[in-house]
C-alpha cells in the first residue's frame, strides 16, 4: 500500500472538526489587530509556544511526565487567553474567521466545524452580539466568495463557573440558529465533565449537537471519557486518545460509533508530531478517528496540509487510511445526510481516480 504523498494530501477533499478560532491567531494577525485596536500587548503574546525540553526524571517518572504535560498545556492556554485580547470588534471576528477559511480553501478543506469561546470575550467586555455577528458575517463571506462551508461550535470554558456557562447559553439565544453545537474546552484539570451535566441536558433539549474535550493524558482521563458518554451524552469526543487504556470503554465507544477529533500537533522544539502512535492504535482498534489542527496559530504543526506531511510519515498512513480519516470526518459532520454523502462521495471519487 502506498503511503500518502504530498500531492495526494494536497488534492484530498478534507474536513476539519476540531479547530479553535481563537487558536488561529498567528503572530502577524495579532500584530495587525493589536495595531488596529491600539492595544499594547506584551512581547510574550507574540512568541510561539516553546517546549521547555525539561525531561522528567526520578522515581515517580510517570507522574512527573503527566504533570509536565499538564504544566505545558496550561502554559499554552495562558498564551491563548492573552492573545485573544486583540479581538474587539465585529470586524475583528469577521476577519479572523475569514482568514482561517481562506486557509481552508488553500488546503482543500471543504468543510470546517469551528469552535469559539464566548466567555473569554464577554468576561472582558466584548458582547456576545459582537462575537456572533462578526463570526456569522465571516462564515457567510467565505461561503459566498470561497465556497468553503462551515459551522460553529460554542464552547464552555470549563475552568469558569457553572453559572457563567449557563449565562453563556442564555446570551446565545438570539443567535441559536447559527450555532450547530455545544463544546467544552479550556483547563480540564479539576473540572470534570459532570460539572456541566445540566448545561448539556439543556443544550440537548434545545437542539444543540454535543461534543466535549477529553484532553490527552489529563488526570482522571478515562473517568472523564466515561462521564462524557454516560452523563453528558456527547456525540463526539475532542481528542479522547486515552480511550485505548480501558477495554470496556473501547467497546462502549465502538458501539456508539463515537467520532474522535484527534490532533497530532507539535510545538516548537518537539522532535515529531505528538500522539501519532496512539492515533494509529485507535484506528486499528476500529475507532472512528479524524485528524485536526486544534490551534494552528500557536502550534508549530500549523495548518492542515503542513501538519499532515509529517503525520503521514510518522504514522506510515496509506492513501486509503488518510482518506478514511476524512470520510470519518464528513460522516460525523453536523450536516444534513445528503450533504455528508455528497462529500464522502467526493473523497471516494478522488481516491479512485
Ligand atoms: N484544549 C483545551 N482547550 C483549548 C484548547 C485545547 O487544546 N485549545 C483552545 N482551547
Ligand atoms: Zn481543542
Amino acid at each position: 500500500m502506498t503511503i500518502a504523498t504530498p500531492d495526494f494530501i494536497a488534492g484530498l477533499p478534507k474536513a476539519e472538526l476540531h479547530l479553535h478560532i481563537e487558536g488561529t491567531l498567528t503572530r502577524d494577525l495579532k500584530r495587525k489587530l493589536a495595531a488596529r485596536n491600539k492595544i499594547d500587548l506584551g512581547e510574550k503574546t507574540f512568541t510561539a509556544l516553546e517546549v521547555s525540553g525539561t525531561a522528567a526524571s526520578g522515581s515517580n517518572r510517570a507522574m512527573d511526565q503527566q504533570q509536565l504535560g499538564i504544566a505545558q498545556y496550561k502554559m499554552f492556554l495562558d498564551l491563548y487567553y492573552e492573545g485573544l485580547k486583540v479581538l474587539h470588534t465585529e470586524e475583528d471576528f469577521r476577519d479572523l474567521i475569514f482568514a482561517y477559511l481562506e486557509s481552508c480553501k488553500a488546503d482543500n478543506i471543504l468543510y470546517s466545524e469551528i469552535m469559539f469561546d464566548p466567555q473569554a470575550h464577554t468576561d472582558r467586555g466584548v458582547s456576545m452580539g459582537v462575537v456572533m455577528e462578526g463570526l456569522i458575517q465571516g462564515r457567510k463571506d467565505a461561503a459566498e466568495q470561497l465556497g468553503v462551508e462551515s459551522n460553529l461550535i460554542m464552547c464552555i470554558n470549563r475552568d469558569r463557573s457553572a453559572d457563567s456557562a449557563m449565562q453563556m447559553i442564555d446570551d446565545a439565544q438570539p443567535w441559536r440558529d447559527h450555532i450547530a453545537g455545544l463544546g467544552l474546552d479550556s483547563v480540564e484539570d479539576g473540572h470534570p465533565p459532570v460539572k456541566f451535566k445540566d448545561h448539556y441536558a439543556r443544550a440537548k433539549s434545545e437542539g444543540y449537537r454535543l461534543t466535549a474535550h477529553c484532553d490527552v493524558d489529563m488526570v482522571d482521563a478515562v473517568k472523564h471519557l466515561w462521564q462524557c458518554i454516560d452523563v453528558l451524552g456527547v456525540e463526539r469526543v475532542d481528542h479522547g486518545i486515552n480511550t485505548i487504556e480501558d477495554e470496556r470503554l473501547i467497546a462502549a465507544m465502538k458501539e456508539r460509533e463515537m467520532c474522535f477529533t484527534t490532533c497530532p500537533t507539535w510545538r516548537t522544539g518537539d522532535p515529531k508530531p505528538r500522539r501519532v502512535d496512539r492515533i494509529r492504535i485507535m484506528h486499528e482498534l476500529g475507532l472512528k478517528v479524524t485528524i485536526n489542527t486544534d490551534d494552528p496559530g500557536y502550534f508549530a504543526s500549523g495548518l492542515m496540509n503542513h501538519m499532515l506531511g509529517p503525520v503521514v510519515t510518522e504514522g506510515q498512513f496509506t492513501k486509503d487510511e488518510l482518506a478514511q480519516f476524512m470520510i470519518n470526518a464528513f460522516e460525523s459532520a453536523w450536516l444534513p445526510k445528503e450533504t455528508r454523502e455528497r462529500y464522502v462521495g467526493m473523497v471516494r471519487g478522488y481516491v479512485a481516480s
